[in-house]
């Protein structure tokens, strides 16, 4: 079993630190944010995700994981490193913003003396692993025997843990100039992995670097496909739930990724495809990428198409309360970056609406940057008087809501499924007025 550490404790770097621990290695995790290296010690995770927590614990009793602010004991107590810091969009740009994975890079690099690998897991634009792995070598006392390889993630929020231990596939970018290790050392890492035929991928740096990226960019682009046809569908009285069925049966389409709705929000999908158009114009490369705009474009007019469907449904929503199920970017996170249901939440009380916002897990987080809307502490709390009820993040207990759950509870029997998650007759038989996005 390997030694190895993991900087970053986020989404990404908690996930992969217990997870490696949980294949046995023994793992220490590096962060600069003291209250959430607590937390991780005492065994909780600072975020929602389901498993990861008794994932933490079990590892932390075995003795398998622990935590650090300390980049010198990070330094010291292995010659694997990975690194696992987000990389958000820059303010006011598309381009993403690499300061804390050029951190780690600065910090760490100087205190390394002997042979080291460090592999990369953030999502960045390509070019940036040549770049650090150059930078690394020049600061750092182990000089060419600092290698930098190229691991990127694909793991989902809500899944991560499944992602972690048994992924689609293992992609490792190596240096090719360098003394390549990478590839060895990845084997040892991931040998349980390997051991169940897990597709593992060795490429170059930069193609590592775009496999990452593309897969998002077409991922992205999957959901606003169907959400323009379901924009179509919408003004030809056509029904997207059943046409995605329907396409989707053919295998070189697939249906997964083909939900129409309020689209794509967290801290991945949005800001990967900016940051990629914003990589190819800099390479010269932007009219390959100029289709990407369109996608975002498709995005964001859902959720104004949202608000759209709202005011139509209130006369006005100028003194209208508004019930907002769901706040979380997708269902079994408490992630609100980006998110579309919080994001049409505020435009629709900016338009003068009460707007109340119920969500199972991501209520901390949504009061933190949305600290003006109405909080319930159920769904059937933020429905009470409702003129309307949006269904906006498809959650298991909404999906499982009944007409007749609701019907004493609100003003008016309309609800919007911003997620086309609900089934439309079960409503309309009792009463109420449904409408889903790109249904009849
Ligand atoms: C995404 C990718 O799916 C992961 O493979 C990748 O590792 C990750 O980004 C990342 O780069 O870190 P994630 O952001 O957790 O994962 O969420 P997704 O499951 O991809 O969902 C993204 C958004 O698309 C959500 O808002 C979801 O509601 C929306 N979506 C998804 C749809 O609107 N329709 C669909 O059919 C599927």
């Amino acid at each position: 079993m390997a030694r190895m550490t993991v900087f970053g404790t986020g989404y990404l770097g908690a996930t992969h630190a217990a997870c490696m621990a949980e294949l046995g290695h023994d793992v220490l995790g590096v962060d600069v944010d003291s209250s959430k290296l607590a937390k991780l010690e005492a065994g909780v995770v600072p975020f929602y995700e389901p498993g990861l927590e008794a994932v933490l614990q079990r590892n932390l009793s075995a003795g398998r994981l622990r935590f650090t602010s300390s980049y010198e004991e990070a330094a010291a107590f292995a010659d694997i490193h990975f690194l696992g810091v987000g990389t958000p969009q820059k303010k006011g740009e598309f381009a993403a913003d690499l300061r804390y994975v050029d951190a780690v890079i600065e910090q760490l690099a100087p205190l390394i003396t002997g042979p080291a690998v460090i592999f990369g897991k953030s999502t960045v634009p390509v070019g940036t692993a040549q770049r650090l792995g150059e930078r690394a070598r020049s600061i750092s006392p182990a000089g060419e025997e600092l290698e930098l390889a190229w691991n990127p993630e694909f793991l989902r929020e809500g899944f991560a843990v499944q992602d972690t231990l048994h992924p689609d596939r293992l992609v490792v970018g190596v240096d090719r100039c360098g003394p390549g290790r990478g590839e060895v050392v990845a084997r040892e890492v991931y040998a349980a992995l390997l051991a169940e035929d897990i597709p593992f991928l060795v490429t170059d740096l930069a193609t590592a670097e775009l496999v990452k990226t593309s897969a998002n960019a077409f991922l992205a682009t999957k959901i606003s496909f169907i959400n323009a046809i379901s924009e179509v569908c919408e003004a030809a009285g056509a029904d997207v739930t059943v046409l995605a069925d329907a396409i989707g049966h053919d295998a070189r389409i697939g249906r997964r990724f083909l939900n129409a709705g309020i689209g794509f929000g967290g801290g991945c999908l949005p800001k990967d495809i900016r940051a990629f158009m914003a990589r190819a114009g800099e390479l010269g490369a932007d009219q390959a990428l100029t289709f990407l705009r369109e996608v975002d474009n498709i995005n964001m007019r859902r959720r104004t198409r949202m608000v759209e469907l709202a005011r139509e449904a209130c006369g006005s929503l100028l003194g209208a309360r508004v019930a907002v199920l769901g706040a979380a970017f997708k269902p079994d996170s408490d992630d609100v970056r980006d998110s579309p249901a919080l994001n049409v939440a505020g435009q629709i009380q900016l338009q003068g609406a009460a707007v109340t916002v119920y969500d199972p897990k991501a209520m901390e987080n949504s009061q933190a940057i949305f600290p003006t809307l109405s909080y319930a502490e159920n769904a059937l709390a933020a429905c009470a008087g409702a003129d309307v009820v949006l269904v906006l993040t498809e959650w298991p207990e909404f999906r499982k809501l009944q007409p007749e759950d609701l019907d004493g509870v609100v003003r008016s029997k309309v609800l919007i499924d911003g997620r086309n998650c609900l089934d439309p007759e079960q409503w309309r038989n009792c009463g109420w007025t449904y409408r889903g996005l790109g249904r009849p």
